[in-house]
Order: C-alpha cells, then structure tokens, then sequence
C-alpha cells in the first residue's frame, strides 16, 4: 500500500496549504454577531485542527527541514510559536461563548496563526519545494497516514463541528486534507484487494 499512498497523497507542502486554508476558512465564518452555538463550533474546530497540524509539522515536516538549509530563524521560533498556540487553545477551551474574553482570544490565537502561517507560506514551504523537491510525494504519504491516526478519536467530533460551521456544499471542500486523506485511504485499499 506505501507506493499506493505515495501515489495517492497530495505532497506535504500541497497539504499544509490546505490545512491553513481550512482553519482560515472556518475563521472567516465568526464575527460578533454569531450565535453562541456557531462560535462554539468554530471555536472546536479550530483549536482541533490547528493541534493536529501542528503535531504533523513537529513529527514530519520541520525534522525533514532540519536537514537541508533553510532559514534557521523561521524553523527554529516555528515550534515555540506552535507551544504558545497550544497555551491559547487551552485558554479557549476554558471558555463559553458568552465569556467576555471568549472572542479575543479566538482572535488573539488566530492573529498569532496567521502571523506562523505567512512565514510558512512564503519562507518554509517554498524552501522545501527548492531543497526536497524529490521528497514532498513521500512526505505527503507519511503525513496523509500519520493524520488519520490523530483524527481517527475525533471523528464524530469533527463531524459534527463541521456539520455546524459549513454549508453542507462546502463541507467536502473545507475539512480538506483530512477527508481527501481517508477517500485515499479506502481507495488505496480496495486496490489492494483487487
Ligand atoms: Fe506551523
Ligand atoms: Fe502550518
């Protein structure tokens, strides 16, 4: 199944796009005005996704990064930029949505993800395009596997969470990697019994 896999998966830089877009996208859904129930949803999904990525750029991408020249200032502040994201998401998950400070901290974290996000985009993700051009396919596959691994505990967690934050039309598109990963996934074993 491993070249199926390799075949199959989008490559890792392909990938984390994706998961920035999907945690964006879900952002862009909160405003104040939002019903509780919404926030809470976005707030769920947010935090989830954004604890999985970070723990499959901490086992995956960076150690491969580590290993080539890239710009050692953004790898090395990237995993203690994930740590105070974590400290935000668990002061988040202290919160109702009827808190006062429920909506700047989902704010706070977020300006601190885009700010991580565009020194990705535009410093270490090109850098890996240059420098493990030959890898990405693999590294893609390892990652595809490793998130359903994560996600597996969650999935009627994420279900749900997304069913309240995105129109049903969207929803394919918007859970992103994680679905595409396990379509991958059941195609990639039925070929195998075949
Ligand atoms: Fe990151
Ligand atoms: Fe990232």
């Amino acid at each position: 199944m491993k070249p199926m896999l390799n075949k199959l998966s989008p490559s890792i830089t392909k990938m984390i796009r994706m998961d920035h877009t999907h945690v964006l996208a879900t952002f862009h859904k909160f405003t104040p005005e939002t019903s509780a129930d919404k926030k809470q949803a976005i707030a769920n999904t947010v935090c989830l996704a954004l604890e999985i990525h970070a723990q499959l750029e901490e086992e995956i991408f960076y150690p491969a990064l580590q290993a080539v020249a890239v710009d050692r200032e953004v790898l090395d502040k990237s995993k203690p930029e994930h740590d105070e994201m974590r400290r935000l998401i668990a002061r988040l998950r202290s919160l109702q949505p009827g808190d006062a400070d429920f909506d700047t901290t989902l704010q706070q974290l977020m300006r601190d993800v885009m700010h991580h996000v565009a020194d990705e985009e535009t410093v270490l993700l090109p850098a890996a395009e240059r420098l493990l051009a030959d890898r990405l396919g693999e590294l893609g596959a390892r990652m595809t596997r490793r998130r359903l691994e994560l996600a597996a505990p969650h999935a009627g967690e994420i279900a749900v969470n997304t069913a309240r934050t995105m129109p049903a039309t969207t929803m394919v598109m918007a859970a992103g990697g994680l679905i595409a990963g396990g379509l991958l996934l059941k195609k990639a074993l039925e070929l195998r019994r075949h």
